[in-house]
Order: C-alpha cells, then sequence, then structure tokens
C-alpha cells in the first residue's frame, strides 16, 4: 500500500467494547486516521450503539458470514477499509482475511504474550491462569495478526505489578487500564508509519 492522506479503519469486537469506544473517541477529530465500520458477531454489543451516535457505518456478521469470502471482502471493500482492528473480537480471523490483509489486521491481548494467549485464553480465563501462575506482573500485548490466535508480531507490550493480595478481577482491571491507554496511540504510531 502506497502512502495515502487518510487511513480507513474498520473496529471488530465482541463484548463489552471499552477498548472500541476508546479507539472511537481518540480518532474522532483525527486528521490522518478514521473509523469508518463497527462489526460485531453480537448484536447486543454495546460497541454497536456507540458507533451509529457516532455515525459510524455498522454490521453484525455471522460466523459463517465472516468465513465468506466474497460477502466479507465486499464489506470491506464497500466501506474503503484499509486497516482491521479487532477489540474482543472472539471469532478467528479466516486465512483469507489474513492474506488480504496482511501485517494490516491488529490486536490486543490482556496478557503478557506469548504467555497464557491461544484458543480459550480470554478475559477472565487469562487472569485466572496469571493468578494461579503467581506471577508477579502482567499486562497487555498489541501485536499484528496471522492465522493463529495470538501469534502474530508483537507491536508492543506494557506491564503491571501484581500484589499477592490481587484477585484475578483486580488483575484483570489493571491491565484493561493499560488497554485503554495504549491501544489506540500505538494503533496511530503503526499506521503513521505505513
Ligand atoms: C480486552 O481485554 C482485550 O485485551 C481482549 O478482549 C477484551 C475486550 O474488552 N482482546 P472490551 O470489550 O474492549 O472491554
Amino acid at each position: 500500500m502506497r502512502m495515502k492522506a487518510r487511513y480507513r479503519l474498520a473496529i471488530f469486537a465482541s463484548g463489552g467494547g471499552s477498548n472500541a469506544s476508546c479507539i472511537i473517541n481518540y480518532f474522532k477529530s483525527h486528521n490522518r486516521i478514521e473509523i469508518v465500520l463497527v462489526v460485531s458477531n453480537n448484536s447486543s454489543a454495546g460497541v454497536l450503539t456507540m458507533a451509529k451516535s457516532n455515525h459510524i457505518s455498522t454490521k453484525v456478521i455471522t460466523r459463517s458470514a465472516l468465513n465468506d469470502q466474497d460477502s466479507t471482502l465486499s464489506l470491506l471493500a464497500t466501506h474503503d477499509v484499509d486497516f482491521i482492528i479487532l477489540a474482543g473480537f472472539l471469532l478467528l480471523m479466516p486465512p483469507y482475511l489474513v492474506a488480504k490483509y496482511t501485517s494490516k489486521i491488529i490486536n490486543i491481548h490482556p496478557s503478557l504474550l506469548p504467555k497464557y494467549g491461544g484458543k480459550g485464553m480470554y478475559g477472565h480465563f487469562v487472569h485466572e491462569a496469571v493468578k494461579n501462575a503467581g506471577d508477579k506482573e502482567s499486562g497487555c500485548t498489541i501485536h499484528l495478526v496471522n492465522e493463529h490466535f495470538d501469534e502474530g508480531e508483537i507491536l508492543k507490550q506494557v506491564s503491571c505489578e501484581i500484589l499477592p493480595s490481587d484477585t484475578p478481577t483486580q488483575i484483570g482491571e489493571s491491565v484493561l487500564k493499560l488497554e485503554h491507554a495504549h491501544y489506540a496511540p500505538t494503533i496511530e504510531e503503526y499506521i503513521m508509519s505505513w
């Protein structure tokens, strides 16, 4: 992709959408990066409401629609999407999408990868595992996406201390604060370096 004056991003999110909300707010008046589409596999995801109130197009898709190359690529082409941002999106990116958007799909994971990544390692499961291992720190990892869960090139890791008294819920809260502070600026820095 040649350097463009403006880059158009789609956010894919399944759940609470707090990272997606931070990203939407961060880029609201950015002069070179625009959120143009929010995709969810969950029709009640809060981020869909937030997107609509910010005049961003939304689309609810099923797993089989995501795996349908023609329909997903045509959705992304219709909105002229340059980069895909995963923010708590639980479905695996299909190989055709990774091939079409190589190095242009970014994810955030709530652990210091490669620790506590892979299939089934999401949300509370991650923080329970960190607690059970007795780790003294955790954090988040922002990385490029390939065909495997949580394995692409790491763009940024940020860590936080864990106190012996911290519960998995408290660990999750500390990590989520880091995610909110670092995801959007890291996306910006990466895309501006294209
Ligand atoms: C975050 O912890 C993120 O690291 C992971 O999914 C969670 C999404 O949280 N990939 P939210 O929906 O953004 O609140």
